[in-house]
Order: structure tokens, then sequence, then C-alpha cells
């Protein structure tokens, strides 16, 4: 559709940025927190960095907010880390942990920032995985319960808007990536067990928040890739369905129709694939009607038909070398590409602001839900430059361009309630540390180096700021985005 203005955001629209737990706070074994699985990871420091000390949040988050509030700030989404708040297997509730959060989300509320919650950023406690094997063993379902009752109980006079997991499809598809994969024999086959218990959790998290917030609202967090087909060939457009229920759409589905799809179980049937789905599971998730859907949303993909004869899987650009990136071929399935008309960041990440418009579209016209933008970001190699400054005018490309298309998405009539791009200050990436930073703030620490952690402003920050305050009409220098097809002619 065209526009023929600059999009208009809705009154008291949510303006705001993200991050989680572990790769934020550092203070892994300060305020009775104990150890996570991801600590232990990123303790080997390649490919995760060590997040001990991370953007030191835990002790500057009172400097972090005030920042927030200079920008403008209207809201902020950020994690609960589990073993801060219920440090050992005797389920005691650690009060310095609560305290940590609470200082946290008075701040936030007294500087005029609402807060919006994500219980679980892939930081499963040590304890949970020894005593169950992480999400392998049914057990959690009633520990995760546990957990997320405390907090709800706790924050819930305060913390209204809530997400339960974060990108669970991205857990499930690079689960050797992120660490779930961990004690399994057979992954293609036990990811869908371990996928039926984070469901189990999902459903209990949006339960109970009913039960216990007053006026609460919760949603999952997918890790949202709009696929493309590479060519007009209807091979490439099956491939890209395939590739878009494999990589999303079943999570998406099962969220919001809360059941199987006939596409998930007829793949489980032909693979001989047999999830252990007790009896009461299917209610307990029918019951689970979530209010929203949280979008992860920094890339797009294209796909192509498989060439049958091998199989490749996909192989994530760890170096931040362009090219670093393997594309997967799976038989029967898909393969992915290169998409040629768009730019690629250093990891290999296509850079395409009009999937963001797509994915909104998309989501909405599937799901017919409410959505808030918890993640799209620019990740880059960056330092200070000689005279303490950081001049990351391609973020500001980035961000413009798609939260222009989040606008244009909004005009053709997609339900959207705020954007928190990732990140607010530099934090770890998952696979490269501070190697790939993306805050709109810069933290003054390097994976190899400790050195001050001072906070610096970049670029960003101030062009963020203007557009926030003029609630989405001062875009600055002239922008690349096209509203419609016309324009885009033109310019080619
Ligand atoms: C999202 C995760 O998938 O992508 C974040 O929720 C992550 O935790 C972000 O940091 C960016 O990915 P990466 O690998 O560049 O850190």
């Amino acid at each position: 559709m065209k526009h023929k203005t600059n999009p208009v955001f809705p009154e008291g629209f949510l303006w705001g940025a993200s991050s989680a737990a572990w790769q934020v706070e550092g203070a892994t074994l300060e305020g009775g927190r104990s150890q996570a699985i991801i600590d232990l990871n990123s303790q080997t420091k390649k490919p995760y960095a060590d997040n001990s000390i991370a953007a030191d949040h835990y002790h500057h988050y009172k400097e972090d907010v005030a920042l927030m509030k200079e920008c403008g700030f209207t809201s902020y989404r950020f994690s609960f880390s589990w073993s801060r708040i219920i440090p050992q297997a005797d389920r005691k509730v650690n009060e310095e942990g609560l305290a940590f959060y609470d200082n946290l989300i008075n701040e936030l509320l007294k500087n005029g920032i609402t807060p919006i919650v994500t219980l679980y950023h892939y930081d499963m406690p040590c304890w949970v995985d020894e005593k169950y094997g992480g999400w392998h063993d049914r057990k959690i379902i009633d520990e995760f319960d546990y957990y997320c009752r405390v907090c709800f109980k706790h924050f819930g006079d305060r913390v209204k808007y809530w997400l339960s997991i974060n990108e669970q499809n991205m857990q499930i598809c690079y689960g050797h990536w992120l660490g779930v994969s961990k004690g399994c024999k057979d992954w293609f086959k036990e990811k869908w067990d371990i996928n039926h218990i984070m469901n189990l959790c999902h459903a209990k998290a949006v339960i109970a928040c009913h039960e216990l917030v007053k006026d609460g609202k919760i949603g999952p967090v997918p890790g949202y890739v709009p696929i493309y087909p590479l060519t007009g060939k209807p091979e490439d457009q099956i491939a890209a369905m395939n590739a878009e229920e494999l990589t999303q759409k079943v999570w998406d589905d099962l969220y919001v129709n809360r059941e199987y799809s006939t596409f998930i179980k007829n793949y489980w049937k032909e693979n001989d694939i047999h999830p252990d789905i007790k009896e009461g599971d299917m209610d307990l998730i029918k019951e689970a009607k979530i209010d929203f859907i949280a979008v992860n949303c920094y890339r797009s993909d294209v796909a192509k038909a498989p060439d049958p004869s091998f199989t490749q899987e996909i192989g994530l650009n760890k170096s931040g070398i362009k090219g670093d990136f393997t594309y997967p071929n799976l038989p029967g399935e898909y393969a992915m590409a290169r998409n040629p008309y768009v730019e690629v960041t250093d990891w290999d990440w296509h850079i395409d602001p009009v999937s963001m418009r797509y994915a909104l579209r998309y989501l909405w016209d599937h799901y017919h839900l409410p959505m808030v933008i918890t993640e799209f970001g620019y990740g880059a190699h960056e330092d200070l430059d000689e005279n303490g400054k950081i001049h990351d005018d391609y973020r500001i490309d980035y961000l413009r361009e798609y939260i222009y298309n989040i606008g244009l998405a909004i005009e053709d009539g997609v339900e959207v309630f705020g954007i928190n791009p990732w990140s607010f200050t530099d934090l770890l990436s998952t696979g490269n540390g501070m190697a790939k930073r993306y805050g709109l703030v810069f933290v003054n620490t390097t994976d190899d180096d400790v050195r001050d952690l001072k906070r610096y402003k970049k670029d960003s920050f101030d062009w963020y700021s203007k557009l926030i305050k003029s609630n989405g009409q001062e875009w600055g220098k002239d922008m690349k985005v096209w509203r419609d097809f016309e324009n885009k002619s033109k310019e080619e």
C-alpha cells in the first residue's frame, strides 16, 4: 500500500531498547546468584566471551537508567536471571536477587520507563541442569512454574508486560550453538521432546501470569526471520514455506492456536518422531491464551529447492569476517542462499529493513495479535576513536530504515505497541562477546581487557533520542527507504 506521508506512531507508543541478564549484568557470583550453564560456556571465552563482568550493569544500573531517561525511553526490555532469584535446588528465594530487580524496576518506573521482563533468556541455572539434565526432564516444568510464580507475586504489582521464553524456536533450531542439545543422543528426534517440555513451561507461565498479575499481559518471543523464495520457481516457494514452518511457524502456530499444526504432525510421522505428549498436556497448552507476540527480527533469509544429493547443516559465521557462513542444504526440506538484492553485516546477516514490514504484516495476517518489537539491531566491530567517539552511521541507517518500515506496517494496519532495539548498552553477543557490539551506548571493555567500563553515547544514541522525543517524526538525514514500488523503481 502506498502512504503519502511519513508514518504516524500511536500516542503512548513504547520507545526503548533491549537486553538480557547474562549478556549485560555481570556479577555472576555476587548478590547470592549461583552459576548458570551459559556462564560456564562463557568462561571458555570463545565462542562466548566471559560474562562474569559483561557490561557490569549490576553495578551501573542507576547510571544506565539515567541514560535511558536522557534518551527519552518509555520502555526497557530486560530479563531476570533465574539463578539470581532461585540460586539452589532447595527453592529458597534469594532476597538479594529480588532486591536487585526491585531497585532496577523502581528506578525505571521513577523515570517513566515501562519494564518489559523476559522470564527466561538462555540462562539455565546449573542446579536445574544437574538435577534434571536441563530441559530433558518433565520435572523442570514444575520448577519453572515455581520460579515464574515467585516473579509474578513479587513484581506483578509493578511489571505488567511479561515475556515467557526468549526465542524457543532458535534454541531448538540452533540447539548445538545455544547448548540445548547437551546430553542428547539423537538431537534430530529428541529436540521435539525438549520443545514440547518448553511449550509446557511457556503455557504454565502464561496461565500463572493471568492468575497472579492484575492487568498483566504475557506473550512469547519468537525469533522471526522472514524467508523469501530465491526465485519465482514454484519449487523455491515450497522450499521457503518448508523453511518458514521448520524454523518458526511451527512455534508461532502453537502459541496462538494452542495445538500442534497438521504440518508438524505429518513431519513427525514421516520422520518416525514421537514426542512424548502425555494426557492433559494439550489441555494445559489450550488454556494458555497469549495477549501479544513479542517479535525479534534482525534480518531475512532466502530459500531455494534443496539439492537431493547431499546434506549440509547451517554453519553460523563466528568470525565476523564476511563470507564465513555456510548455507544449509536439507534434502526434502529446503536450502538457503545469499540474497543478491541486499547487503550483509560482517556476520553475513542480511540487512533488509523491508523484511521488518513483511514480518509484521505476515504475523498480523496469520495471528491477529498486537505486537511489540523486542529485538532488532546492528552488530559491528567498534572501538572509541581518538576523541572518545563512536560514529556509527551504519547503525543509524539500519535503525532508521527498520523503524520506518515498522511505521509503514502500522500504516498498513498492523497493531504494534512498541519497539526495543537490541541493545541499550553494548553487551556480550551470543557468539562473539564484546567483539560484536550492538549498543546505543559504548561500554569501555573488551573480551581481552576489562578497561574501565565507562559509558559513552554513540551517535546512534543522539539520533534515536531525537526520533523518540518527536514520537517518530524526526528522521534526520534523507532516508534510503522507499514508501512505494514507484519510488523504488525510480531508484534502480
Ligand atoms: C537474539 C538473542 O537472537 O539475537 C540475543 O535473543 C542475541 O540474546 C541477539 O544477542 C543477537 O545475536 P548475536 O549472536 O549477535 O549476539
